[in-house]
């Protein structure tokens, strides 16, 4: 699975997000370690502070269809620069694989790797039980 191929499906789902408080369109796709995808995009809400971001939406749907083992995330937004995953997010993709790549591209077609790891190096964790 190329980048290409999954940040064209964050571009479709894209289309989708429902963001008319900021009008900042987002969206996500994560490939499985086996070659699935799932996709999200960014919801938003009245109460501003019950929005969710493309990349939560698209993570929770992998883990709502039993799969955890993610290897990357395409992120895609209309920016110049393109926009990277939140410290929530951050927070929240770590839980299931701190050395997810992450891909983040604009509209035009620039494309920007990281590692999780290099966006948030120290990320919370407990102890299972
Ligand atoms: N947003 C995302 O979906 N992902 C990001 O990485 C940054 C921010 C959304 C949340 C909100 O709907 C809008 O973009 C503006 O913050």
């Amino acid at each position: 699975m190329s980048d290409e191929q999954l940040l064209e499906e964050a571009r479709r789902v894209r289309q989708n997000a429902y963001a008319p408080y900021s009008q900042f369109r987002v969206g996500a796709a994560v490939l499985t370690k086996n070659g699935e995808i799932h996709s999200g995009a960014n919801v938003e809400n009245s109460s501003f502070g019950l929005t969710i971001c493309a990349e939560r939406v698209a993570l929770y749907c992998a883990i709502s269809q039993g799969e955890r083992d993610l290897a990357k995330l395409a992120l895609v937004s209309d920016r110049e620069d393109p926009a990277i995953p939140c410290g929530a997010c951050c927070q929240v993709l770590s839980e299931f694989n701190p050395d997810m790549e992450i891909v983040c591209a604009n509209l035009e077609g620039l494309v920007k790797k990281f590692r999780l790891k290099e966006l948030l190096p120290n990320s919370f964790k407990m102890k299972r039980r």
